[in-house]
């Protein structure tokens, strides 16, 4: 399961988007299905039942909070356990699970870690600006006809703004640039991943980019005693389609009614992006051999290499944790 994307924490959707009934959503090539247990739990399980293989999206949740499959009626719960296989009493239930994956609600998005197993190895490292209660955010989400490397990579690449954002955030380097400017672009290793700052010319303007393993950018922008922070977060569908989640977290202006005007701001800011990103070819970012490089895209070669390296050889195994060990093995 997840070929390329597995043991990892990621963001899927809002948490707005996940009511009373199951919610179907494709994560990095799988099928789940999303639902909410009888206390408002969420909980992420293939959507495919194991008996015949429907969807369980198409099903609906039970008072008791177990997901129902509306070809036969089987039941399970949050953790993927049968909880009813109507017409068979004598039915040997705790054989006929389903895969569930961990499940976080944080900073009102809905995190699932990418692999069939009871408890994931550490909790979701996420900045401070998704969840400092003191600072006001904005969400907005795209779905791009694009792969999410592709995406990941224009979040972490600051040579571009002065090009496709000459109009909003790059307007000030494009002004500053001289026909043999020079930018410069420094890698800091970090715990959850690193951080990237650019200088034109020398000149430093103070911002910096984070990149959070293995799909989140948090962009810095300097306003002094204040907190003003653009986060992208880059969620894999499948092989041809990204869901961009953006968030914007002030600790100024903190008017909701000021929202839209912030919001409207980071569409402009991604539908620019988007318009290059998707012409991208080929679709998956390639190894770095396979295009040329410059000292600039220093970022984007490091998150390359993380991608290389340590994502794309990772597959999750299909949970067989209550199966007996002599079938375990067979
Ligand atoms: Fe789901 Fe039969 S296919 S209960």
């Amino acid at each position: 399961m997840f070929s390329g994307f597995a043991n990892q924490w990621t963001p899927v959707v809002l948490a707005s988007k996940l009511g009373r009934g199951p919610l179907a959503v494709t994560l990095a090539g799988e099928k789940l299905v999303l639902f909410r247990d009888q206390q408002g739990v969420a909980h992420a399980l293939a959507d495919r039942c194991p008996h015949r293989g429907v969807a369980l999206s198409l099903g609906k949740v039970t008072a008791e909070g177990c997901i129902e499959c509306p070809f036969h009626g089987w039941q399970f719960n949050g953790a993927g356990d049968n909880c009813k296989v109507p017409l068979t009493p004598d039915a040997k239930r705790e054989r006929l699970f389903t895969a569930s994956m961990p499940v976080r609600e944080i900073g009102q998005i809905v995190w699932v870690f990418t692999a069939p197993v009871a408890q994931a190895p550490h909790e979701p490292e996420l900045p401070d600006g998704l969840t400092n209660p003191a600072y006001t955010r904005t969400y907005l989400v795209r779905t791009w006809t694009a792969h999410w490397t592709r995406v990941m990579e224009n979040m972490l690449d600051s040579p571009h703004l002065p090009w496709v954002h000459r109009s909003t955030i790059g307007r000030q380097m494009w002004k500053r640039m001289k026909p043999d400017s020079r930018m410069d672009v420094t890698w800091e290793e970090k715990p959850w991943g690193g951080r990237s700052r650019s200088t034109l010319d020398g000149h430093d303007a103070n911002a910096y980019l984070d990149f959070y393993q293995p799909n989140m950018m948090s962009l810095n922008i300097p306003i002094p005693d204040k907190h003003f922070q653009i986060h992208a977060l880059v969620v894999p569908i499948d092989d041809t389609h990204t869901r961009l989640i953006v968030v914007g977290s002030r600790s100024f202006a903190r008017l909701r009614l000021l929202n839209p005007f912030f919001n409207r701001s980071n569409g402009i800011i991604a539908d620019q992006d988007r318009a290059v990103v998707e012409s991208s070819s080929p679709l998956e970012v390639p190894a770095a051999a396979n295009e040329f490089s410059v000292p600039t895209d220093r970022a984007t070669l490091q998150f390359r290499k993380f991608y290389f390296e340590t994502l794309k050889p990772s597959v999750a195994e299909v949970a067989q944790r209550k199966l007996p060990a002599q079938e375990r093995s067979s």
